[in-house]
């Protein structure tokens, strides 16, 4: 008799991983003294921990203290550290007991999703979009409703776009800076948008894991706008702890203790060591603002050298580490366009179709995450390949 499979097991692949297997593959292959593959797929920072992390966790390790199951929510400490940071950066109060700290921003996704919204529901968000909102949205039986955003709104959804919604959303997914456009909600954009949620019973999850990577305007958290919203972070990006996994939720009172019961059965709590390096990272910005002010030169020197190389029609880049390139004038099919571009240049990007699935086969994004030299070169083997 066949077996029933969930709806879950239908959750599409995250293609950039398929881009990533090419670029190793690529690599592996090449002959000694040919030319590296140039890694402009990977959203991750290339650099490790900062140094403190790295050092609170092996002075942990070498403490002999076990390791353990922390609190669901996590550190106390941790929390009081998190709680400081967004007073600092943004100038808010929050209450600690309105910290969750989660196993990367992708463990706070389920928590929120799970808290906020019922099968059934309608989650809407601005295309193009970070992949897994949608699949882990269609994983839970909660329906996503795609609004295409476009240069004319910097690939942001606005409350014009909003009001057109009939029936309203039960939830609105944003990210600023975003991924893959790298563009932003200013802090008016914002407030207007946590506002409008707010009003019209729409749950807002506020996705602000690029903070801190934002090079034209301040960023603002929608927790300072609405305290309805869901603020989900890491310490995935700015903090340079990818592999750790570890980030934080900022929740509205009536979320809390169901997120914290959805948190003890779900993940129990985030990795204990992870907590411990995270704690010390807050005493880390100025190598962390070293790794800024490097994606900022690269990105500088992108926007300048990128469209003489054919790629004139790229997203304004106001944050993340991601140029959104429109290839419409040289190409239909992102996915053949990426493939050659490595087969021929030995420069990885990631195709649109993974965030925009009507549009994106005439998007590619770049990500200038990696080393300065190597973003120097793409941009003189893209000219020469023109
Ligand atoms: C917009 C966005 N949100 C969330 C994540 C997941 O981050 P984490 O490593 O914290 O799980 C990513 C990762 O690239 C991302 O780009």
């Amino acid at each position: 008799m066949a077996l029933k499979i969930g709806r879950g097991a239908s959750a599409p692949p995250f293609l950039v991983m398929d881009v990533i297997a090419a670029a190793n593959t690529r690599q592996a292959a090449l002959p000694p003294g040919a030319p590296h593959v140039i890694r402009m797929e990977v959203g991750q920072p290339g650099t490790g921990a900062p140094a403190g992390a790295v050092a609170a966790a092996q002075a942990a390790l070498r403490s002999g203290h076990p390791l353990g199951y922390t609190e669901a929510f996590g550190l106390r400490s941790l929390r009081q550290r998190i709680a400081a940071h967004i007073k600092d950066w943004y100038g808010l109060d929050v209450a600690i007991e309105r910290i969750a700290v989660t196993v990367g921003a992708s463990g706070g996704f389920p928590l929120a999703f799970l808290a906020a919204f019922d099968p059934g529901d309608r989650v809407a968000m601005a295309a193009p979009f970070y992949p897994p909102y949608v699949n882990i949205l269609t994983a839970l039986g909660i329906e996503p409703v795609i609004l295409e955003a476009g240069p004319d709104t910097r690939f942001q959804p606005s409350v014009a776009m909003l009001q057109r919604l009939d029936p309203r959303p039960d939830g609105l997914i944003v990210a600023s800076p975003c991924n893959p456009a790298g563009t932003m909600l200013h802090p008016e954009e914002l407030a207007a948008v946590a506002r409008w949620c707010h009003a019209n019973g729409v749950r807002l999850i506020s996705d602000e894991i690029y903070h801190g990577l934002n090079y034209e305007s301040d960023v603002a958290t929608a927790a300072a706008f609405s305290d309805s919203a869901v603020v989900v972070n890491s310490f995935s990006k700015y903090f340079s702890m990818t592999g750790w996994r570890i980030g934080w939720l900022v929740l509205p009172e009536d979320l809390v203790r169901p997120v914290e019961c959805l948190a003890q059965n779900l993940f129990i709590s985030a990795p204990h060591i992870s907590q411990v390096a995270a704690e010390a990272a807050f005493d880390c910005h100025a190598e962390l603002q070293e790794n800024v002010a490097r994606y900022r030169r690269s990105r500088d020197h992108l926007l300048r050298a990128l469209p003489a190389a054919g790629f004139a029609n790229l997203s304004p880049a106001e944050g993340a580490f991601y140029l959104f390139a429109d290839i419409a004038d040289r190409s239909n099919d992102s996915v053949a366009f990426c493939a050659r571009m490595l087969a021929e240049v030995g420069v990885a990007a990631t195709p649109g179709v993974d965030f925009d699935r009507t549009r994106g086969n005439r998007f590619l994004r770049f990500s200038y995450c990696g080393p300065e030299a190597d973003m120097i070169e793409a941009a003189e083997r893209l000219k020469a390949w023109r």
